[in-house]
C-alpha cells in the first residue's frame, strides 16, 4: 500500500515537473487539450446534455418533472415563495424551495434549493468533514446591493388557474408568468416575453441519495439509471472523491426573438456567442466556466480560461435583456439558435432567431437573475449594482505599464527607467515578476538581485512612477520560513479531503496555498503588506495576483481537487470560481492602509476573477502569444469582459509566448493604448522588447502611440469614472452604442472610448495599409490626426492605416477633452493645462464630459473633484458644473484654480469663422471683456475645416462661456 502510494507520488510530481518545464519553453503547438476536460469527459455535463436530448428527442411528450406546489405558494414583500416537487423515476417526491425575489432595480431573482440538503438530512461518503448544504454562500462574495425588494410588485389577479403572475418593474410593466406544472417562469416587458425559463423542460436538480449498489441484472437494471459518474470521478490520474454524491443544477434559458448573446467571460472567441452543439462555424463543445490555467490557450474556442463571469446579454433591435447565473462552481453554458419561424408572429419577433441556451453547474443552489433592460446601459447598471462597479484606479493605473518575466536586478530596472527617459517614452509602472523573490517566496527580495529595493524605488518615485510586483497565493513549504510556519501554526490554508494542510507544486515546489474564505486567513494576508512588514516595499509599490485559479502544476486540470475543503466547510468544487477574488479581496484590503493613516485606493492586477472582481483590480487574459490572430482575439476580449462588468482589462502588449516581429510589436502597441488595461509583457525566454529597443521607425512610432495614451488620459479616467458610477464599459463595442443597428450587432473588431465619440479599429492584420470601419449612423466621422470626413450609415469606409497612423475617428457631436505635453509619466502631467477638441455634430452641437481628481485618494468620496459638462451650441462654447458638492469640495476646487484650458480646437467650423479673428469669454459670471485669438483654417481636399482657440485661459473647475 505504501508503495503504491509512494508510486503515486512519485508520478504526480513527475507531472509538476513537466508541467512546470511546459511552462518554461516558449511553445510551438497549441492546447494541450488532453489536460482538460471536454463535456463528455465531465460527469455532470454528460448528464445534463443527455438530459437535454432526451427531453428534445421527446419532443412535445417530455414533461419536465417538476411542478410548483400551488398550495404552497405565499407573496409578500416583493417576494414568492413556494415548493417546486420534482418527481422522480421511481416516483419519489423531491422537495425543493422556491424564493423567487422581485427587486426594486426591476431585476428578478429564482432561487431553487434542496430541501433535505438544507436540513443537513444527507449522509457524505468516506467520513468527509465537507458541509452537507448546498453552497449557498456565492451571494456574500458577489452583491453587493441592488437587492431592495420592489415596493409596487403585487400579484396580478388575472391569472388563470394553475399560473401565478407578478407585476413588477417601472410602473408594473413587467411580468413573471409562473407557470405550476410543469413548472415554466416567462419574463415579460410591456406584454411580451422576453426570457423563458424550463420552456424546454431542462430544469435539473440532481437531488440526494444514498449510494446503494445497482441491480446486476433483470427489469430493474435494464430500468436503473447509468451511475458510473455519480460517486467517483478520475481524470488525468486524479481521482474525485465526491463525498455528496451528484449534485448539479441545469436549466435551459430562452431569448425569443434574440439572435445575439454576449458575455459569459472569459474565452478567446468572439464578442457574439456561438452556437456549441455543431454545425458549421460552430462549436462541438460548451462553453465552459471553471478558472484555470490554460497553458497555451487556444483561439476561437469554447475552452475555459483563467476567469469566469457567468453574466450573458442579449441583443436584438432595440432591446437587451440578460441572465445572471450565480454559481461559484464549475459551469458550462450550451447555445443554440433556431432559425426564423416560418410563421414569424409566432415568435414575437418578425423573422429573427431566437437563441436558446442551457446552463449547468456542478454543485450549489440554483440562483439565477433576470434583467430585462431595455437599454444595454440598464443592463450594466442594473448588474453593476448587484456586483459592484469598477474600482476608480489611480491615475498611474490607467497609464503605461512595462513588465517582462524578469527584469533581474534592482540596477536592470533602473537602467530601464532611464532609458524610457533618454528616448523620451512616458511610463508610468514597472514591473517585477517572481524571479525578484527569495528562492520563489513572496513578501522578500532575492538579495543577490534586488540588495537595493529602496534605492530603485527613490528613482522611479522621482518621476512619480510606480513598482508592482508579483505575489502568488501559493507559500513554498520550507522549512524556518517565518511566514510559512506562521502560517501553519495559524491554520490559514486550504485543506485536503482528508482535512489536512493540501499540499501541491507551483513555481517555489511543493507549496501551501492560502484559504482566503477564512477570515483569519484574509485578515493575516493584510498584515503581510504592512510596509513594516513587507520590508523594501513603499508608497509606490502595488500588487499582482498571478496563479490564483488557483494554479496547481500537479493538481487536476492544473488545478486544485475539488474535494478540497476551504473555511466553512466547504469542498473547493463549490467555490472554485470565486477562488481567484477571494485573493484579490485580501490584497485589496491589505494595500488600502499598508500604514496608519494612509490610506489610498489599491492597485491589484489579478488573472483569475468571478463577478464582482471589478470592484478591487483590473484583470489581463494571461498568456497569449505573439503572434497576429492573438493580437486580433484580444479585442472582443476585451469587450467582452466590459459588457460583462469587469471593463479593466488587457492583453500582453507584444504577445506573452515568443518574440514578435518589429512590425507586430508596433501593431500591438497600437491596439494596446485602447486597451483600458495598457501593459506589455512577455516570458522570460523572449528577447527584450521595450519599445526604445525596437530600432527606427518602430521605436518612433510606438512612441507616438503611447503618446497618444497619454495625451487622452483626461478622456479615459473620465471613462473610468463613468463605469465606477454606472457600470458602462469603458470600451464600448458597436452594438453598445447603437443598439438599433443590425448590421453591427455582430462587429467586434471595433469600438468606441467611453462617450468621447472616438471609434478606433486598431491594425491587427500583417501588411495592412489600410482598415475599414463600419458606421452605423449618418454623423460626419472626422480623422483623428487630419480631419478627413467620412460620412455615411450602413456603410464600411476605407481608412488610410500605414504603419505609422492608427485607425481612430471622432464622431460628430463631441467635445474631447486632453492634455498635449508629453512627459514622462501621468503623474507629471497633473498640473499640465488642457485641450478641448470640439467636434462639431451636423446639427451644429457637441458635448463631453471631464472628470479630475486627485488621482490618488479617497478625497473624491467627499466631493474633491471636477465634473464638468461642455456643451457647444448657437455659437458657443460652455462649461457646466455636474458635480455633487461635499465636505471637500472648496478645498479641492482651491488647490486646482490654477488649472487652465491652453487650446481649444473646432473641427467642421462654421465657413462663417473665417471672418472672425477672436472669441469673447466670460469666466464664472463676470463679463471681463477677455477675448482669444482665433484662428480659422478651411476645408482642404477631404479634410474639414477647423478652428483654433490659443490660450483661452479659462479654468477647468471654473463655469464659463466662450462665444465664438
Ligand atoms: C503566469 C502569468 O500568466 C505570466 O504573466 C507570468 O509571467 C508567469 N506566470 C510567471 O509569473
Amino acid at each position: 500500500m505504501i508503495g503504491c502510494r509512494a508510486a503515486k507520488l512519485q508520478l504526480m510530481l513527475f507531472f509538476a515537473i513537466l508541467n512546470l518545464l511546459a511552462y518554461l519553453v516558449v511553445p510551438g503547438v497549441s492546447v494541450k487539450h488532453e489536460n482538460f476536460k471536454t463535456c463528455s469527459q465531465s460527469g455532470f455535463c454528460s448528464r445534463n446534455r443527455a438530459y437535454a436530448d432526451e427531453a428534445s428527442a421527446q419532443g412535445a411528450s417530455w414533461s419536465s418533472p417538476y411542478e410548483l406546489d400551488s398550495s404552497s405558494i405565499r407573496f409578500e414583500n416583493g417576494q414568492l415563495q413556494g415548493t417546486v416537487i420534482k418527481t422522480t423515476t421511481t416516483n419519489e417526491k423531491v422537495r425543493l424551495p422556491l424564493t423567487v425575489s422581485f427587486l426594486e432595480s426591476g431585476v428578478a431573482r429564482v432561487v431553487l434549493d434542496e430541501e433535505k440538503r438544507m436540513k443537513g438530512e444527507i449522509e457524505l461518503r468516506h467520513g468527509s468533514k465537507a458541509r452537507k448544504e448546498r453552497y449557498n454562500e456565492a451571494a456574500k462574495w458577489t452583491l453587493v446591493g441592488g437587492l431592495d425588494p420592489s415596493k409596487s410588485a403585487a400579484l396580478n389577479p388575472e391569472a388563470d388557474a394553475g399560473f401565478t403572475k407578478v407585476l413588477y418593474g417601472p410602473d408594473n410593466r413587467f411580468q413573471a408568468i409562473i407557470r405550476h406544472a410543469p413548472l415554466e417562469i416567462q419574463f415579460q416587458r410591456d406584454g411580451q416575453t422576453h426570457v423563458k425559463l424550463n420552456d424546454r423542460g431542462f430544469l435539473n436538480v440532481e437531488h440526494w441519495r444514498p449510494k446503494v449498489d445497482a441491480p446486476k441484472d433483470g427489469e430493474d437494471a435494464k430500468n436503473a439509471e447509468d451511475q458510473s459518474t455519480w460517486w467517483e470521478e478520475t481524470f488525468g490520474g486524479n481521482t474525485d472523491s465526491k463525498p455528496r454524491g451528484p449534485e448539479s443544477v441545469g436549466l435551459d434559458i430562452t431569448f425569443p426573438g434574440y439572435e445575439h448573446v454576449f458575455g459569459i467571460p472569459e474565452h478567446a472567441d468572439s464578442l457574439s456567442l456561438k452556437e456549441t452543439r455543431g454545425g458549421t462555424g460552430n462549436h462541438n463543445e460548451p462553453y465552459r466556466m471553471y478558472n484555470s490555467d490554460v497553458f497555451e490557450y487556444e483561439l476561437n474556442s469554447p475552452m475555459t480560461l483563467y476567469g469566469s463571469i457567468p453574466y450573458m446579454q442579449a441583443h436584438r433591435k432595440n432591446s437587451s435583456v440578460a441572465v445572471f447565473w450565480l454559481n461559484a462552481a464549475e459551469t458550462w453554458v450550451d447555445i443554440v439558435k433556431t432559425k426564423p419561424s416560418i410563421n414569424p408572429l409566432a415568435l414575437g419577433a418578425a423573422g429573427t432567431k431566437t437563441t436558446q441556451t442551457h446552463w449547468f453547474s456542478e454543485s450549489g443552489q440554483l440562483d439565477v437573475f433576470v434583467f430585462l433592460g431595455p437599454t444595454p446601459q440598464d443592463l450594466t447598471k442594473a448588474y453593476g449594482e448587484l456586483t459592484g462597479y469598477t474600482q476608480l484606479p489611480q491615475q498611474f493605473a490607467i497609464a503605461y505599464h512595462q513588465c517582462r518575466w524578469n527584469y533581474v536586478t534592482d540596477e536592470d530596472v533602473k537602467e530601464v527607467d532611464r532609458k524610457f527617459d533618454r528616448y523620451q517614452i512616458p511610463y508610468d509602472v514597472i514591473w517585477l515578476d517572481i524571479e525578484y523573490t527569495d528562492g520563489k517566496k513572496y513578501f522578500t527580495w532575492d538579495p543577490m538581485t534586488f540588495p537595493d529595493p529602496k534605492g530603485m524605488q527613490e528613482q522611479l518615485d522621482e518621476a512619480e512612477r510606480k513598482l508592482v510586483i508579483i505575489i502568488d497565493p501559493h507559500l513554498k513549504n520550507e522549512a524556518n520560513w517565518p511566514i510559512i510556519e506562521e502560517f501553519k501554526s495559524k491554520e490559514l490554508g486550504v485543506r485536503n479531503k482528508d482535512n489536512n494542510l493540501y499540499e501541491g507544486w507551483c513555481w517555489p515546489g511543493s507549496s501551501h496555498w492560502i484559504d482566503c474564505f477564512n477570515p483569519a486567513s484574509i485578515a493575516w494576508w493584510k498584515s503581510l503588506f504592512r510596509y513594516d512588514k513587507f520590508k523594501g516595499t513603499f508608497h509606490n509599490t502595488f500588487i499582482w495576483n498571478d496563479m490564483n485559479e488557483p494554479s496547481v502544476f500537479n493538481g487536476p486540470e492544473t488545478t486544485m481537487p475539488k474535494d478540497n475543503i476551504h473555511y466553512g466547510g466547504w469542498e473547493h468544487r463549490d467555490v472554485h470560481n470565486i477562488n481567484g477574488m477571494t485573493i484579490v479581496n485580501a490584497t485589496y484590503q491589505g494595500l488600502l492602509e499598508r500604514k496608519k493613516g494612509e490610506i489610498r485606493r489599491p492597485f491589484v492586477l489579478t488573472r483569475s476573477f468571478y463577478a464582482g472582481t471589478q470592484r478591487m483590480g483590473a484583470m489581463w487574459t494571461g498568456d497569449n502569444r505573439a503572434k497576429w490572430e492573438y493580437l486580433a482575439a484580444s479585442i472582443p476580449m476585451v469587450l467582452n469582459n466590459g459588457i460583462a462588468g469587469f471593463p479593466f482589462a488587457g492583453a500582453d502588449v507584444g504577445g506573452f509566448f515568443g518574440n514578435p516581429s518589429k512590425e507586430l510589436l508596433t501593431r500591438w502597441y497600437q491596439t494596446g493604448i485602447f486597451y483600458p488595461f495598457f501593459r506589455a509583457h512577455a516570458h522570460i525566454d523572449t528577447r527584450r522588447r521595450e519599445p526604445y529597443l525596437a530600432g527606427e521607425p518602430y521605436t518612433a512610432i510606438i512612441t507616438q502611440a503611447i503618446r497618444l495614451r497619454y495625451q487622452l488620459l483626461p478622456a479615459w479616467y473620465t471613462a473610468f469614472y463613468q463605469a465606477s458610477v454606472d457600470g458602462s464599459p469603458i470600451v464600448r463595442p458597436q452594438y453598445y452604442v447603437h443598439p438599433d443597428d443590425e448590421q453591427g450587432f455582430a462587429i467586434d473588431d471595433q469600438f468606441y472610448l467611453g462617450s468621447t465619440g472616438l471609434l478606433a479599429k486598431p491594425v491587427v492584420t500583417e501588411g495592412a495599409t489600410s482598415v475599414d470601419i463600419y458606421l452605423s449612423d449618418s454623423e460626419k466621422y472626422y480623422d483623428y490626426f487630419d480631419y478627413t470626413i467620412y460620412q455615411g450609415a450602413g456603410k464600411r469606409h476605407t481608412v488610410p492605416a500605414p504603419l505609422e497612423k492608427i485607425p481612430l475617428l471622432m464622431q460628430g457631436g463631441h467635445v474631447i477633452p486632453r492634455k498635449d505635453r508629453p512627459r514622462r509619466s501621468s503623474g507629471l502631467m497633473k498640473w499640465d493645462p488642457y485641450t478641448l477638441v470640439v467636434v462639431l455634430g451636423q446639427d451644429g452641437t457637441a458635448e463631453g464630459t471631464l472628470y479630475v481628481d486627485d488621482g490618488e485618494t479617497f478625497d473624491y468620496q467627499r466631493g474633491a473633484y471636477i465634473h464638468r459638462r461642455f456643451r457647444f451650441a448657437d455659437s458657443t462654447l460652455s462649461s457646466e458644473d455636474i458635480g455633487t458638492k461635499g465636505p471637500k469640495t472648496g478645498e479641492y476646487l482651491k488647490t486646482m484654480a490654477s488649472l487652465r484650458v491652453e487650446k481649444i480646437v473646432v473641427v467642421g467650423a462654421p465657413a462663417e469663422w473665417q471672418q472672425k479673428s477672436s472669441v469673447t469669454i466670460e469666466e464664472e459670471g463676470a463679463k471681463a471683456g477677455a477675448t482669444a485669438p482665433l484662428q480659422y483654417t478651411g476645408p482642404q481636399g477631404g479634410k474639414a475645416a477647423y478652428a483654433v482657440v490659443k490660450n483661452p485661459n479659462v479654468g477647468i473647475g471654473k463655469t464659463w462661456k466662450i462665444e465664438f
